[in-house]
C-alpha cells in the first residue's frame, strides 16, 4: 500500500506541477504559453476534427460527380465535400488560415458558423474575412488579444500610423488621408489621453505639422512640447491659433487654385484639388491638430464677450473640419461628451468628424454621441467597456462597421523623449512659429529605458 502511495505521489506530483506551471504560464505569460502550448494544440485539434467540425457547422457541401462515382464504385456513402485548407500562419495571439469555398457557400455562411467553429475547437474567438473569390480567410485567436496588448509588427507609413490593436488581432491604423477627422470620445480615465500619446509617437518621424490646443493648462500635450509646431493653453491663444491655421488653409486652397491654373497651360501636368497633386517642393507639410478635451472651446462662463469668442472659435474649427481635408489639415478631437448641450455648432462640428473611437463611457448617451450613426450593437458595446480594461474602445471604420480596440500602455517619459528625438522633424511653418511652445529640455523626463542604472 505504501508502495502504491509513494508511486501515486512520485508520479502525480511532477504532473501537477506541470499543469500547474502550464496555468501559471497562460495567466502570466499569455504570448509565451500560446506559442509553446496553445498553438501546436489547437492546430492538432483542428486537423484532426477538420471533417467532423464542418460537418456539424453546415459547411460541407454535396460531393462531386467523381467522388459519388468512386464511392458507388466502392459500395459506400460518399464523402460531403469540406472547404480546402490553405496555409495556416501563426501569429502571436493564434493563427490565419484560409479556406476554398466549396461551390454555393459564400462568406456569410462561415461568419454565421463562427461561434461554433470557436467552440468547437477551443478558442477565444474565430473571426471571418472574405478575401480574394472564392477564399475566405479565418483569423483563430487563441488567447484575449485585448487582455495584454502586444501590437504586430508593421510597418507606418505616411499618415497611416497602427495605434492599437484590434480584437481580430489585426492593427487598428489611424490613416489621415481616408479618414481625414476623428472624434475620441471617453469618461475620464478611459485612456483617450493614451489614445492621442499612441499617435503622437507614431507619428512623431513623419514630416508632419503637430499642432495641440490643451485648455486644461497643457498638461495633456505640454510633454510632446519638442515635436509640437504650435500650442495653444487657454481660450484666448486657441482662438489666435485657429485664426492662423484658417488663414494657412485659405493659402494652401489658393495655391492648388494657381496650380490649376497652370496646369492648364501646360499639357502634362495633372490637375490637382488638394494639396497631393501640387509638385513636392511646392507642397506644404500637412498639419495634424490636437484637440484635447473640446468641451473646454465650447464652454463660457456667460460673459457676452466670452460668448462671441466661444463663436468665433468653433466657427473656425468648423470651418478646418469642412475644408481642411484638402489642404491636408486633419483634426483629431478628444473629449468626455460632445453632444447638443455644448451649444451652437457642435453637433455640426461632429458631424464632420467622420472618424469615431467611443472608449468607457458613463452613460448610453454619451456613447450615442460617437457612435449613434453606426448602430445599436456598437453603442451597446461601448456601454459595456469595464473600467478595469482602460484603453479599451469601439472603433467605427468607413464602412460603417465596428470593432473593438485597445491601445497598448504607453510611457508618458518615452513618448516625451521620443518627442525630443524627432523635433528635427518639426517643419519650417513660419506662420506658427509664435505659437512654438517654449522647450525647456531640462524639464523633459528622461525614460526609464535611458535612465542612468
Ligand atoms: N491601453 C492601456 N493599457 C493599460 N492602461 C491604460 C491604457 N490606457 C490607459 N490606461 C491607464 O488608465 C489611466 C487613464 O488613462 P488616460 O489615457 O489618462 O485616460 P483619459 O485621458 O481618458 O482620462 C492611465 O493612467 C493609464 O495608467
Ligand atoms: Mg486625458
Amino acid at each position: 500500500m505504501s508502495e502504491l502511495l509513494t508511486a501515486v505521489v512520485g508520479v502525480g506530483g511532477p504532473a501537477a506541477a506541470v499543469v500547474g506551471g502550464a496555468r501559471l504560464a497562460r495567466h502570466r505569460f499569455p504570448a509565451v504559453h500560446w506559442s509553446v502550448i496553445g498553438l501546436p494544440t489547437t492546430v492538432a485539434r483542428m486537423h484532426l476534427t477538420y471533417r467532423d467540425v464542418m460537418d456539424s457547422c453546415g459547411l460541407t457541401a454535396t460531393p462531386s460527380r467523381r467522388a459519388r462515382a468512386s464511392a458507388r464504385l466502392r459500395n459506400t456513402s460518399p464523402v460531403p465535400a469540406t472547404p480546402r485548407r490553405g496555409r495556416l500562419r501563426p501569429n502571436t495571439g493564434g493563427f490565419t488560415i484560409r479556406l476554398r469555398m466549396r461551390p454555393g457557400q459564400d462568406p456569410s455562411d462561415f461568419t454565421a458558423a463562427s461561434d461554433r467553429l470557436r467552440h468547437a475547437w477551443g478558442v477565444q474567438a474565430v473571426h471571418v474575412r472574405s478575401v480574394e473569390s472564392g477564399w475566405v480567410e479565418l483569423r483563430v485567436l487563441g488567447r484575449d488579444v485585448l487582455k495584454d496588448v502586444r501590437m504586430p509588427r508593421v510597418r507606418s507609413d505616411f499618415l497611416r500610423v497602427p495605434i492599437a490593436l484590434r480584437i481580430d488581432g489585426l492593427p487598428h491604423v489611424r490613416d489621415f488621408r481616408s479618414v481625414p477627422h476623428e472624434l475620441v470620445l471617453g469618461a475620464t480615465q478611459s485612456g483617450k489621453s493614451m489614445y492621442q500619446r499612441a499617435l503622437v509617437r507614431g507619428i512623431a518621424p513623419q514630416p508632419v505639422a503637430l499642432v495641440g490646443i490643451d485648455c486644461k493648462w497643457g498638461v495633456e500635450l505640454a510633454p510632446f512640447a519638442p515635436r509640437l509646431s504650435a500650442l495653444a493653453t487657454d481660450p484666448d491663444l486657441a482662438e489666435n491659433l485657429l485664426n492662423v491655421l484658417v488663414d494657412e488653409m485659405e493659402d494652401r486652397y489658393l495655391l492648388i487654385r494657381r496650380s490649376q491654373g497652370l496646369s492648364l497651360d501646360d499639357e502634362d501636368a495633372e490637375i490637382t484639388s488638394d494639396i497631393w497633386g501640387l509638385p513636392k517642393d511646392e507642397r506644404p507639410p500637412p498639419i495634424v491638430l490636437l484637440l484635447d478635451e473640446i468641451a473646454e472651446l465650447f464652454l463660457t462662463a456667460g460673459g457676452k464677450e466670452e460668448e462671441k469668442r466661444r463663436q468665433r472659435i468653433v466657427n473656425a474649427l468648423i470651418r478646418l473640419a469642412q475644408l481642411g481635408r484638402a489642404a491636408g489639415i486633419y483634426l483629431e478631437a478628444c473629449g468626455q461628451r460632445f453632444g447638443a448641450e455644448l451649444g451652437n455648432g457642435a453637433t455640426m462640428l461632429r458631424a464632420q468628424l467622420t472618424g469615431r473611437v467611443c472608449h468607457r463611457v458613463n452613460d448610453e448617451a454619451s456613447a450615442r454621441m460617437a457612435l449613434a450613426d453606426i448602430g445599436d450593437d456598437a453603442v451597446m458595446a461601448a456601454t459595456a467597456i469595464h473600467a478595469d480594461r482602460p484603453g479599451t474602445a469601439v472603433a467605427a471604420d468607413t464602412s460603417g462597421g465596428w470593432t473593438h480596440i485597445r491601445t497598448p500602455e504607453h510611457d508618458l517619459a518615452d513618448v516625451s523623449w521620443a518627442c525630443v528625438e524627432y523635433a528635427h522633424m518639426v517643419p519650417d511653418m513660419p506662420s506658427l512659429a509664435p505659437f512654438a511652445p517654449s522647450v525647456t529640455l531640462a524639464a523633459t523626463p528622461v525614460p526609464a529605458t535611458v535612465k542612468a542604472p
